[in-house]
């Protein structure tokens, strides 16, 4: 499978964003954790989510889904903890199981996790906060087990901001006993999310979107109805194609106070954006201007937006310095990108890319999830046919991403065989 397309289509039109991957993995994890029925909408249908109602299938979780967007969750019958299927390692956020089973029955086996390579993503931090509530940790076997006795409320501190585990931590201090404090808290609008969802199934956590979260421990937690956020990155990524392309679109059903990081660089780079009370339109002009970046944890520009804008500017006047400060190995795409004919040079973690006037289509490799689309956005605006292997990784996130270009106007496609890659250059010309 790849995906097929010939650049040079400036896009336009309406496109709907999906709910939040990075949310939806901790929510779902979080709907177990009661007896009752869950029901969670505006689910997005991507890969990462399969894996993770696969994986909750498989310890006696009943899933339900009552809609192409809606599904029922019900975790009263989960007969095992051990959650070791062949998938789950290959996501990251199959660790948030880890938190809700401990959180729920004190005792949990999750396989390591696995997930886009950009890095060493240890859990160092997830396994301290589990052993401040009172649980013994260890690794073995390539399964992290969590055990306690009792689960106690207490001060947790993150020596680095962590979305994982500050999401990890929460879920499974909402039934501890006592008082639990994360201090130096990851911000995202995930986070927040999640606590939103555990405060409708009767959790008390206080001060999610800060960097202090304090969280009561309560006996138990009831089911719920609730509908995750849209998706940030998702939304980013539909910004930053209409401006590489030159395009007028408006992405929809989002937050733009979410969106403030994209939309500032956007509009540093000379955009015009506008914004409605869900919606943000991104009118991109013929020649975008270069800026500098570096990813920080939210509100800063996401880690997970770099890829996309590291594209946009190699197509931009000027030099843009980029410094990827989350993950130390993000920059593995930059080599598709230069195939081509951009012209970055990557040095640790800085990459100084200096504009192009026009890049040209190329056979790439998706490396990983965001640099995949990002590579997508590159063959949207080069010269020619350009191919996309690889994609399952843009699958792990991106609902539908081919047909919702398409919907823009893009010459897209997603293809299976060489035969049917044949004809689309026949087609196309
Ligand atoms: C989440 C997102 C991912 C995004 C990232 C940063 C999910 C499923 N994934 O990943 O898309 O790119 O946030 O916004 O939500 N770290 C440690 N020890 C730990 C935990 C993290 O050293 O125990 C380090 C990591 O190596 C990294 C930094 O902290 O350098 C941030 O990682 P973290 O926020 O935990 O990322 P994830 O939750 O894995």
């Amino acid at each position: 499978m790849q995906y097929i397309m010939k650049g040079g289509t400036p896009l336009a039109g309406d496109v709907i964003i999906s709910g939040a991957k990075n949310a939806a993995l901790g929510i779902l994890a979080a709907a177990i954790m009661t007896d009752e029925s869950v029901i969670i909408e505006n689910l997005p249908n991507v890969r990462d989510i399969n894996v993770i109602l696969n994986a909750m299938k498989e310890i006696g979780v009943v899933v339900e889904m009552i809609g192409d967007h809606k599904v029922k969750i019900n975790g009263a019958n989960i007969h095992k903890v051990v959650v070791d299927n062949a998938h789950i390692k290959k996501i990251r956020a199959g660790y948030y199981l880890l938190g809700a089973l401990a959180g729920k029955y004190r005792h949990a086996e999750v396989a390591l996790p696995g997930g886009c390579n950009i890095g060493s993503r240890p859990i160092d931090q997830h396994l301290k906060g589990f052993q401040t509530l009172g649980m013994d940790t260890v690794v073995e076997h390539g399964l992290v087990k969590v055990d306690a006795k009792r689960l106690v409320g207490g001060h947790v501190y993150l020596d680095m901001v962590s979305v994982g585990a500050t999401i990890n931590v929460m879920l499974a201090a909402v039934l501890a006993k006592g008082s639990t404090t994360i201090e130096n808290a990851a911000k995202e609008p995930h986070v927040v999310d999640v606590a939103n969802m555990l405060n409708t199934m009767g959790a008390n956590v206080r001060g999610a979107g800060t960097d202090t979260i304090r969280i009561r421990g309560v006996e138990r937690l009831h089911g719920t109805d609730y509908s995750i956020i849209p998706d940030q990155i998702e939304a980013g990524t539909f910004m930053f194609a209409a401006a590489v392309t030159h395009g007028d679109v408006t992405v929809h059903n989002i937050i733009p106070q979410h969106m403030d990081a994209i939309t500032a660089k956007l509009r540093e780079m000379g955009c015009e954006i506008s914004e409605f009370d869900e919606s943000i339109r991104v009118v991109g002009k013929s020649q975008l201007k270069s800026c500098n970046v570096k990813t920080l944890p939210y509100p800063g520009f996401p880690t997970d937006m770099q890829p996309q804008i590291c594209v946009a500017l190699s197509l931009a006047a000027g030099r843009g310095v980029v410094t990827e400060s989350i993950f130390e190995s993000r920059f593995k795409y930059v080599d598709e990108l230069t195939k081509m004919g951009a012209h970055v040079k990557v040095e640790s973690n800085v990459a100084v890319i200096d504009g192009v006037r026009r890049l040209t289509g190329a056979e790439l490799n998706a490396p990983d999830l965001r640099a995949g689309a990002a590579l997508v956005l590159a063959g949207l605006c080069a010269e020619g046919i350009t191919t996309v292997n690889d994609i399952e990784y843009i699958m792990r996130g991106y609902e539908d991403f081919d047909r919702k270009l398409r919907e823009l106007g893009a010459v897209i496609e997603l293809v299976d065989d060489e035969a049917e890659a044949k004809k689309f250059r026949f087609r196309v010309g």
